[in-house]
């Protein structure tokens, strides 16, 4: 199907991580309609197999296709690593944009620090982030913190109840007072920033692959003329395979939540 510049710009993650992600494509690129799919009914995706995860991305993917995506963005660092070169090259006319923990920004701000990515187990397992640790971690001590649980306790919303405090607590805490940096390798994490930020004390510098991935998406919407020419303000719509008003509304709340 060929893409149009009036298409719209599908963003999906395993729930509503990616909506961190969505926040900074909006920002830089406000005149594009996008649809943002949060496969909640399956979150956590780190939590399943690489085929697994790879079937389902596939299935969002072509579903966006079929209702006239121009592009698509992965707002998920483990569906990307998972499934972005098997869809890429399913679909090589169509731009279909990934997320990677921003572990080359951070290395390249504190090139001899000690840094500290966290992600899901899947997503530090995979090639995908060992050829980025090969590619970048250069002279740092870059330090792997799988997180399991703390995406699909995000998921639940309540951002400010204790438990969570304690959890993030219990995965980083024992870093305190020796990190320089933290990238959060995992979209659901930048919601968490404070109480990661309050585990490790002050002086912490943060990296996520938001920014990045929407200059990329920018860079491959211009190389295919697909931006949008229009001038008006694009429009954002939310879905979610838990499609009940509740999860819609927590998604909302999730978009305009001051970080
Ligand atoms: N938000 C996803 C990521 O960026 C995954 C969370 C999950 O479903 O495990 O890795």
């Amino acid at each position: 199907m060929g893409a149009a510049r009036d298409g719209f710009v599908g963003v999906f993650d395993s729930g509503l991580g990616g909506i961190s992600v969505l926040r900074s494509l909006v920002a830089e690129l406000p005149h594009e309609d996008f649809r943002y799919f949060g496969d909640s009914a399956n979150a956590p995706y780190g939590e399943k197999t690489e085929a697994q995860v790879l079937e389902l991305s596939r299935s969002i993917a072509d579903r966006f296709l079929a209702e006239g995506a121009k592009a698509i963005v992965i707002a998920c660092n483990t569906a990307t690593s998972a499934s972005a070169a098997t869809l890429r090259a399913a679909h090589p006319d169509v731009p279909i944009v990934g997320i990677e923990p921003a572990l080359k920004p951070a290395a390249r701000a504190f090139p001899h620090g000690r840094i500290l990515v966290m992600a899901t187990e899947m997503t530090l397992n995979l090639d995908k982030y060992h050829e980025l640790a090969r590619a970048w971690g250069g002279e740092c001590e870059v330090v792997p913190v799988p997180c399991p649980g703390l995406a699909a306790r995000i998921e639940r919303g309540d951002l400010d109840a204790p438990d969570l405090g304690e959890m993030v607590e219990g995965l980083v805490g024992g870093y305190a007072g020796s990190v320089d940096a933290v990238v959060l390798g995992c979209t659901h994490y930048p919601f968490v920033r404070t109480q990661v930020e309050r585990a490790l004390g002050p002086g912490v510098a943060f990296f996520d692959g938001g920014a990045g991935t929407a200059r990329q998406l920018r860079k491959r919407l211009a190389e295919e003329g697909l931006l949008s020419g229009r001038v008006r303000p694009g429009s954002v719509e939310f879905a979610s395979s838990l499609d009940t008003p509740d999860e819609l509304a927590l998604y909302r709340g999730f978009f305009s939540m001051p970080l």
